[in-house]
């Protein structure tokens, strides 16, 4: 029950005389009729200066207050619009109070004519007292009208007021604003047909997850079977249970815009999403009073509502993505008010909103949270492999399902009968191609009336049904007038939902009403702007599809237009939307500009939407003409970006891309994109274990830079190379590049921040590590200067200076003590809020190998669970492989420890074998020193031959300079040999020989080793 008044009526009736007023008020009038009609309510008796209308049946009661409240607030607008023109004209000021009660009432017809509905009941006296106390320009709202729309709704705090004929005061709230509009004006829907057994399934789940058990459910079926409509009948149950619900909706047109997904369900759960950037940021900080404030920049701008004005925190998109998850799951697990969460038409997700749901949904199961994702059977990504996931997969109604669907449509009357059964035949249980039909049929007059009581006259003989539901929805977009179809054609090319304003952008006069009334689009939204959807997803591609390739191309390219001026704060954000336009225009050069820029957008918050708009920009310059005379060039530059951030992620077959770069940049003599290609292809080697290829590639990548004499390139590429050849034990040319680097660096500091922020710290500590491997001097002052370089400049350069430090060359040099763990806690903690997932692995293996070697055995039991979840992390996450057989030693430490000394043993000489064979060969020191170690331990038969054996492989291994590290490791192995065998003489001869070799050296540890030798 709705009831509007003109405040002070009589003083305007004063200022502008009777008719005058009278014009006015039928002004008035007729605008908020028109707003209470789009809302489904029913103007009743126009009470002189005032209006009254009444929202209820046929639906539901929560419904009815929505809807009334939607259109208190839209009559509030009109109203303020034509106050505008009355103050200019009349110099009065008109205003209106509004009041909202819910209850029975009594309707029924008394007057005649179109306002002659009236409404009587105690409630209305109600609604009118509200009314009374409303402030001018306001609505209010009666207790049970709040009652009914709190969820939605922004109310004020409860006021009591004293209205005419009661003693005690009342509650009334005052409505603010409605949020999450769409969802809630439900269209009025046929009968639920079948399904129950679906239905009591998602119910229980349901019923479990308010418990404290959560669920994730995935909805699955063809086009038209009914998952959304399941869906909507969940949320509703859900509703009613005190369940909130929020949506996020997938569309075919942003299945390439990162984040597009994520973002649109955050926004909903956080109840941002009408909110402007200040307002937004504020609720959510309201939300998550204890996170920490440089995690919820990071939130903003994954939600779309950063500040304009702050700058982009210079976090890598690992650790972004790491805080990001920490925050949504506490988020998530903290929220003790049930709530279902949906991701519908998962088929089109966004790569990136896919991979960042997955990990947010995996605390459901500990919330008291449910979600469900509807999905086409195509789609079977990530979301579909949840652990724990429920699938309910939709099959077709069965056939006396579908002639109960059919039959509620059509209604009892017996002429329809044949039409109906030709229907259910064709339609082969999709429900929605069963209604298009009828729709159909309807259109062309061959079924006469209205739902539920139509009548047929033509012989069924004689009519046609569509062939395919395809069909049906092209037939009725055919039958629609010029200016609906134009409409319906641009809508089509900006999406599933759109905005009147955008479609007045694609310089189209929109023709909404006939397409609304053709249930082919739905008004989801009301203020502050009008939006729309259509009905179906299906018509929206059919829509799409029937056009004119030339008419569509002229759309994408002004929706392009439009997105990119209407918008300006957000452009960044849109860069890659605007790119799919623009390619969809077939303005290749435009759109691959728009890709490049999405991609240097997405570089900084996730390299696998980076790598995306690369992927794309590549294929939009090869498919330019042949005489295009940036073509060359343009097909270069996001092979270039795709080959040297390789190491950032892995790709499935980025070979091939450095292959095509290869050629190209050969045909245009570009060495320079070649060598920053290959530089991170060195790297992406290193990753895969596969050494000797990585080292091959870095000494071909210095040749070309060398040749370059571009000083610059040297300093920015020489870490990838130097990292190859210090694992590949090849320390002559890591001490030769490292040092250019360092006598290059201070006149040519790195111009972009391509492979590491700080090249000289890192230059210093590659220096370090192969001077001590090669036994020359210098090494503690290179590590010492790195270290106290990087410490306050650059996080990723220091995690690789203390990975290094500790894991590199540690065991032998450095005390684990407290002042070493200190150092890697601090490194640890830096590199986990802002570093890649590689450094933080850097960091990590220096504090295991640190507290491995520590007093106190908890602290050693600590160590060597932290190697072991790297072990298995790179494993899983395929990354930094060429770090496991050093994981792999700690492995078989622990289980030599368990007791398991074959198991180990065996583990040692797998191990071994495949450092060698992938040239892994810094690592092969410390995995003979295990394996002699514990086969001399076993001495069992045959063992001190395979210990020794074993030596002897190491000592032939490359590079044979004498005097290196490797010399000393082997010359103490053949001692430790020698002994077992009994051979007194020579065992303390290479004693001798170990411990003046390791002094000259100036390797305590060792020379301690060597005074312990019996
Ligand atoms: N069991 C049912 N009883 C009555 N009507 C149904 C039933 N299932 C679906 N419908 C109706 O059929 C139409 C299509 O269903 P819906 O939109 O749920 O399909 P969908 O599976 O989500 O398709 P898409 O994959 O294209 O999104 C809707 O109008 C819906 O109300
Ligand atoms: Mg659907």
């Amino acid at each position: 029950m709705l009831f509007a008044d003109v405040v002070h009526s009589m003083d305007i009736a004063a200022a502008v005389g009777a008719e005058r007023l009278r014009e006015i008020m039928a002004e008035l009038v007729n605008r908020a009729a028109a707003v209470v009609q789009q809302y489904g309510g029913t103007v009743g008796s126009f009470t002189g200066d005032g209006i009254m209308a009444v929202f209820g049946a046929p639906v539901s009661l929560e419904d009815h207050a929505v809807r009334a409240c939607l259109a208190a607030l839209g009559v509030q607008e009109e109203a303020k619009r034509l106050a505008v023109d009355v103050q200019d004209r009349d110099g009065v000021e008109l205003q209106l109070r509004i009041g909202l009660n819910s209850g029975q009432v009594i309707a029924g017809e008394i007057g005649s004519g179109s306002y002659g509905y009236t409404a009587i009941g105690e409630q209305v006296g109600m609604a009118q007292r509200m009314e009374s106390v409303a402030p001018p320009g306001g609505v209010m709202l009666s207790a049970s009208t709040a009652r009914l729309v709190g969820d939605t709704a922004a109310l004020g705090e409860p006021e009591m007021v004293l209205i005419k004929g009661a003693e005690e005061p009342v509650a009334a709230h005052r409505l603010l604003g409605m949020g999450e509009r769409h969802r809630l004006i439900e269209r009025v829907e046929s009968t639920l047909v079948g399904r129950r057994w679906e239905m009591s399934a998602v119910e229980g789940l349901l019923e479990r997850a308010v418990d404290g058990h959560g669920a994730v459910v995935g909805v699955a079926g063809s086009p038209g079977i009914g998952k959304s409509r399941l869906v909507r009948e969940v949320a509703g149950m859900a509703r009613r249970r005190g369940v909130e619900v929020f949506t996020a909706f997938c569309e075919s047109h942003t299945s390439q815009v990162p984040f597009h997904a994520v973002a649109r369900l955050l926004r909903a759960a956080f109840g941002v999403d009408e909110l402007d950037g200040q307002a937004a940021r504020d609720r959510t900080r309201a939300q998550l009073p204890d996170a920490d404030n440089e995690d919820m920049v990071l939130f903003d701008d994954l939600l779309g509502i950063s500040d304009p004005q702050a700058t982009l925190l210079p976090i890598d998109p690992d650790a972004r993505r790491r805080r990001l998850t920490a925050l949504v799951n506490a988020a998530l697990l903290g929220r003790t008010r049930p709530a279902l969460y949906v991701v519908e038409d998962a088929h089109w997700i966004d790569a990136v909103s896919e991979s960042m749901l997955a990990d947010f949904f995996t605390v459901i199961p500990q919330t008291p949270s449910m979600v469900v994702i509807t999905r086409r059977p195509e789609y079977e990504g990530t979301l579909t492999r949840i652990h724990g996931t429920h699938t309910i997969a939709l099959i077709p109604l069965s056939d006396p399902e579908s002639s109960a669907l059919v039959a509620t449509v059509l209604g009892p009357d017996s002429s329809v009968g044949e039409v109906g059964e030709a229907i259910v035949a064709r339609a082969a249980g999709n429900p929605f191609f069963a209604q298009e039909m009828i729709r159909d049929l309807a259109e062309r007059g061959v079924l006469q009336g209205t739902i539920g009581s139509y009548v047929c006259h033509t012989d069924v003989a004689e009519v046609s049904v569509p062939a395919t539901l395809h069909a049906a929805i092209g037939a009725r977009i055919d039958r629609l007038g010029t200016g609906a179809k134009k409409t319906i054609n641009a809508a089509a090319v900006i999406g599933l939902r759109f905005t009147a304003a955008l479609l007045t952008g694609l310089e189209v006069d929109s023709v909404l009403d006939e397409l609304t009334k053709a249930e082919l689009i739905d008004q989801v939204r009301f203020t502050p702007r009008a939006e729309y959807a259509f009905r179906h997803p299906l018509i929206r591609a059919v829509a799409y599809e029937s056009q004119l390739k030339s008419d569509r191309a002229q759309l994408h390219r002004r929706l392009a237009a439009a997105i990119e001026s209407r918008d300006p704060v957000s452009v960044d954000e849109n860069t890659a939307l605007i790119a799919e336009h623009l390619e969809a225009a077939g303005d290749l050069h435009a759109a691959f500009d728009w890709h490049m820029r999405a991609g240097a957008w997405a570089a900084n918050r996730d390299i696998a939407a980076a790598r995306l708009s690369w992927e794309r920009a590549r294929r939009v310059a090869d498919a330019l003409p042949g005489d295009h005379p940036n073509r060359l060039a343009m097909r270069i530059a996001p092979r270039t970006l795709l080959c040297g951030s390789a190491w950032r992620r892995f790709h499935d077959d980025i070979a091939a891309r450095f292959e095509e770069l290869r050629e190209l940049c050969a045909q245009a003599g570009d060495k320079a994109s070649l060598a920053v290609g290959m530089a991170g292809m060195v790297i992406e080697n290193m990753h895969h274990a596969r050494i000797g290829e990585a080292s091959r590639l870095a000494s071909e990548c210095m040749a070309l830079v060398e040749s370059l004499a571009d000083p610059t390139l040297i300093v920015e590429l020489s870490f990838a190379a130097c990292v190859a050849k210090l694992q590949a034990a090849e320390w002559d040319d890591a001490l030769r590049w490292s040092q250019s680097v360092i006598e290059l660096a201070d006149r040519h500091p790195a111009n972009a921040n391509i492979l590491v922020g700080s090249p000289m710290a890192a230059a210093l500590v590659f220096r370090g590590v192969a001077r001590w491997r090669l036994g020359r001097g210098g090494w503690r002052e290179d590590f010492d200067r790195a270290v106290s370089m990087t410490r306050t400049i650059d996080p990723v350069s220091h995690a690789v200076v203390i990975g290094y430090k500790y894991s590199g060359i540690g065991p032998q040099v450095h005390q684990a003590d407290d002042a070493a763990l200190a150092e890697i806690g601090e490194a640890l903690q830096v590199a986990e809020r802002s570093s890649d997932d590689i450094a933080r692995a850097l960091v990590r293996l220096a504090l295991g190998t640190t507290l491995v070697r520590h007093d106190s055995p908890d602290r050693r039991r600590r160590g060597f669970e932290v190697l072991a979840e790297l072990l298995d992390m790179c494993v899983k996450k395929r990354f930094a492989l060429n770090a496991v057989p050093t994981l792999e030693v700690f492995a078989a430490y622990t289980k030599a420890a368990r007791g398991d000394l074959d198991g180990a043993i065996v583990q040692l000489r797998s191990t071994a074998d495949d450092a060698f064979h992938t040239g892994n060969l810094s690592s092969v020191e410390w995995v003979t020193l295990a394996l002699v170690e514990k086969l001399l331990a076993r001495s069992g038969e045959g063992d001190v031959a395979a210990a020794e054996a074993a030596v002897d492989r190491l000592a032939a291994a490359p590079p044979h300079a004498s005097g290196t590290h490797r010399a000393l490791v082997a010359l103490r192995l053949h001692a430790l040999v020698a002994r077992a065998r009994g051979d007194e003489p020579i065992y303390r001869e290479l004693v001798e020989h170990y411990r003046a070799m390791a002094t000259s050296f100036g390797l305590e540890g060792s020379m301690k080793w060597a005074e312990a030798m019996p």
